[in-house]
């Protein structure tokens, strides 16, 4: 594979979030995010894994950078922490908070790194939680001001901006199966959660423009091919279910599609039940671009066991096909069908690539780490990034999940996504084979 290929203004990135690589959640006049906190409550983190350390990213950026800059990639994508800029969540920001993103900025640009920033990737203030979170409608009003406060501080160096990361997931994983902070298990606190975070994407992106001269404007949704595991009526009406919230939940009211209706009529039901989801112009936005982050395909069948949806997955174990240390499919061709599916919405400008990567069980050997399978999944996966552009679909950016290994949320340090390999009792970090094929890839 040649880096030429995918054109000279492609952005080959590497990504990070704040909660999972910052670490020192106490200096400097930091809040505790609703992470910090949802670690502390027994049992919900592999092996009891806390947000600090983590890679201590916020005492190692520069030598974190040198490495983002040797392997060679040219963009990098991290997330601002809220309650570092904004320790009460609103009002003033933390002079520290402001002096420690514009450091890493400033960093980034004198490598020659253009920064592509998130504004919000899962770690909202715990004090804002207090006051209700996602749930609250005050959300909208506190995500206005944390984006205004972003854009005028960085905006004369950021172009590159991402509104939310994830909806999907957050909203889900944590107001509705209690898997991620705030740990909530609630139908209702999910669906007012989804109604805010869907006005939050089209707030955000008015804002952005607002204070960001040539502003790049970006959002992020996770995308799944999902497969009926039979031709059965039923399996394919579960399949359109689990599609419904995990693909289509978040683009169509940015779109201006409204929210995404199903023949069964699921999301008339839930909208009965609880009127604050409802479709409003406020959740459209014309996005510069849209970041789409894969991981893996599901097959689903029907499950009358598991509420509401009526749906579960087949694991990639039990059809025998390959897949990561997460469980998850590892499949290159799914991954082009539901880039694919997206780009045919129709009104997406661009894509980009914002994430995408795999976990394996490394092993560390006489200092080097032989993750060939890593290597093949960043290489089918880039080829049919390759494949989709000659098929006409604008893609302008790859960023690979993740620089060094970190905090990977309710799997704790269990999970390995890096090209780096992390000590986490040294903070040594170790060179993967995967991070030097991308060094060689990348030297074109
Ligand atoms: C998506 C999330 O944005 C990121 O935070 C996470 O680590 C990866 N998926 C891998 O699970």
């Amino acid at each position: 594979m040649m880096k030429a290929a995918f054109g000279n203004r492609f952005h080959f990135g590497v990504a990070i979030s704040a909660a999972q690589n910052e670490g020192a959640i106490l200096d400097d006049g930091r809040s505790a995010s609703i992470w910090d906190n949802f670690v502390r409550r027994g049992g919900v983190i592999r092996k009891g894994g806390k947000t600090s350390p983590a890679c201590d990213f916020y005492h190692r950026y520069k030598d974190d950078l040198l490495l983002v800059k040797a392997l060679g990639f040219n963009s990098f994508r991290f997330s601002i922490s809220w309650s570092r800029l904004l320790p009460d969540g609103t009002g003033k920001p933390n002079p520290a908070g402001l002096q420690f993103y514009n450091d890493l900025i400033d960093e980034c640009l004198q490598l020659g790194i253009t920064p592509f920033v998130t504004l919000y990737h899962w770690d909202l203030p715990a004090n804002l939680q207090r006051e209700g979170g996602w749930e609250s409608p005050l959300i909208n009003r506190w995500f206005r001001h944390f984006t205004k406060i972003c854009a005028r501080a960085f905006g004369d160096r950021v172009k590159h901006w991402i509104v939310l990361n994830e909806p999907a997931g957050f909203t889900s994983l944590g107001y509705m199966l209690g898997k991620h902070a705030p740990g909530k298990r609630s139908l209702e606190g999910f669906l007012k959660a989804v109604h805010h975070a869907a006005i939050a994407q089209g707030d955000g992106g008015r804002t952005l423009r607002q204070h960001v001269d040539k502003a790049v404007i970006g959002t992020t949704f996770s995308c799944s091919e999902i497969r009926p595991h039979t031709d059965k009526t039923e399996d394919i009406a579960a399949a359109a279910r689990i599609d419904l919230f995990m693909n289509r939940l978040f683009i169509e009211p940015l779109l201006g599609k409204g929210f995404p209706e199903d023949d069964r009529g699921l999301v008339q039901k839930l909208n009965k039940q609880n009127l604050s989801w409802k479709y409003t112009d406020r959740m459209q936005f014309d996005m510069d671009f849209i970041g789409l982050q894969n991981y893996f395909p599901l097959t689903v069948k029907h499950n009358a066991f598991i509420p509401l949806i009526n749906a579960s997955e087949v694991k990639p174990a039990a059809r025998k096909v390959p897949q990561t240390a997460m469980g998850w499919e590892i499949n290159p061709s799914a991954f082009h069908r539901i880039i694919k599916r997206f780009w045919k919405y129709g009104g997406i400008k661009e894509i980009m690539i914002t994430e995408n990567g795999a976990c394996f069980k490394d092993q560390l050997s006489q200092g080097r780490i032989a993750d060939n399978e890593r290597i093949r999944y960043f290489e089918d996966h880039l080829q049919e990034v390759l494949k989709l552009k000659k098929e006409g679909v604008r893609i302008s950016g790859y960023f690979a999940w993740t620089l060094t290994d970190n905090f990977e949320w309710a799997e704790g340090y269990e999970a390995r996504f890096g090209i780096v390999h992390v000590d986490f009792k040294t903070q040594l970090r170790t060179v993967k084979d995967s991070g030097y094929w991308w060094r060689d890839l990348l030297a074109g």
